[in-house]
């Protein structure tokens, strides 16, 4: 079409020009425009949906949920408003409910009583602790479900650290030994995934020697390889009862936030050592993690949309400041963009629903 051409070729010569001579009446037109109109594929909803770059799926999705002792019981998690601790019972309901929203895989913690913590977190390797309940439980009836279980004596300790104490400081060596014989236990019991999320030094290379000799050669690993000391993960904290154990930071063994080229050798570290999958924690302040990680390395990528993220927007929401379904949608596919393969949130269930019932 003449006029279109036209204005391209007027772009061309301007852009030759260095757009330095005075714009006459056609050149005031910003180059490839109107030939170019961004908007002319934003018109119609079929048009958004054909051109999206991005989509998100239920198979997206990794509910992590918190389990507690008992029958018949959840109890609700103050600072994540709509998160409850389910009994074993109730877990193998909510992960029937996974399976009929095409929600692949779960993520599973424990609320630990405090009378079960010591120094050493050695129910963290009780074949029977609440984990183990749980996976064998959700195993024997929703075999189709993948589980992830993390690896971190946090849940357990008494001091609320993911490791060993030696004096002050977390002994990474001694620390290992503690985190093979839970992952074994977990794997064991039916876990599908291991989940390492204590960012001790040699911890993928320690738990896949492990498997190995045990003959556990199809057990993946999901590594936490950049996890953050993060202050988003406070409600975390609330729902496994660590909160009030935790003495300290975690800021000698969790990454500084202000570091992005250190990810990069944590995860180049933690596939070298036989890590199938990574993750990157937090999620939304560490897009940038994500994109970087994903685009160097090609594995596959898991964000963690963190308790504090969660709370954040319902906090906004409840307060009717935010529209809290329309952020939940768009803080997700935000993850997709970054390169995300996968996301754990516990929005997973709700968004779920809202997923099936199309746009
Ligand atoms: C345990 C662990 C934590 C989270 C996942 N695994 C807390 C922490 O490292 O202190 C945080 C998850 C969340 O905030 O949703 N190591």
């Amino acid at each position: 079409m003449p006029s279109s051409r036209k204005s391209v070729s007027l772009g061309a010569e301007r852009a030759k020009r260095g757009n330095a001579g005075k714009a006459s009446e056609d050149e005031s037109l910003a180059p490839g425009f109107p030939a170019i109109r961004m908007r002319r594929n934003r018109r119609a909803g079929w048009s958004r949906r054909l051109v999206a770059e991005n989509i998100l799926t239920c198979e997206d999705l990794i509910w992590p949920i918190f389990v507690i002792d008992g029958e018949n019981k959840r109890t609700s998690v103050e600072s994540m408003p709509g998160v409850e601790r389910m009994s074993v019972d109730l877990a193998v309901v909510a992960a029937k409910e996974a399976v009929e929203l095409n929600i692949p895989a779960i993520a599973v913690f424990p609320y630990t009583d405090p009378a079960l913590r010591d120094e050493s977190g050695s129910e963290a390797f009780n074949p029977e602790n609440l984990v183990c309940q749980a996976v064998r439980a959700i195993k024997a009836e929703v075999p189709d479900l993948g589980i992830i279980c993390d690896v971190a004596l946090d849940p357990y300790t008494s001091h609320g650290h993911d490791g060993l104490l030696s004096g002050d400081t977390i002994d990474n060596d001694r620390t290992l030994e503690s985190l093979v014989r839970q992952s074994l236990v977990q794997v064991e019991a039916g876990a599908d995934i291991l989940a390492p999320s204590d960012m001790m030094d040699g911890r993928v290379g320690a738990i896949r020697t492990a498997l190995e000799s045990a003959g556990h050669k199809d057990a993946q690993i999901m590594s936490y390889a950049a996890k953050y000391a993060s202050a988003f993960y406070g409600p975390f904290r609330d729902a496994t009862g660590s909160a009030g154990a935790l003495k300290g930071d975690k800021r000698t063994y969790q990454m500084n936030p202000a570091n992005s080229d250190e990810a990069l050798r944590e995860v180049e570290m933690d596939i070298a050592e036989g890590a199938d999958m990574i993750m990157v924690k937090p999620g939304l302040p560490y897009l940038d993690i994500i994109a970087r990680v994903k685009t160097t390395f090609g594995i596959p990528t898991f964000a963690y949309q963190v308790s504090g993220e969660y709370a954040m927007l319902m906090a906004a929401a409840g307060n009717g400041w935010l529209d809290g379904e329309k952020v939940m949608l768009e803080s997700l596919i935000a993850f997709k963009r970054a390169g995300a393969d996968g996301i754990l949130t516990y929005f997973a269930p709700r968004v779920a629903r809202r997923l099936g019932e199309g746009r």
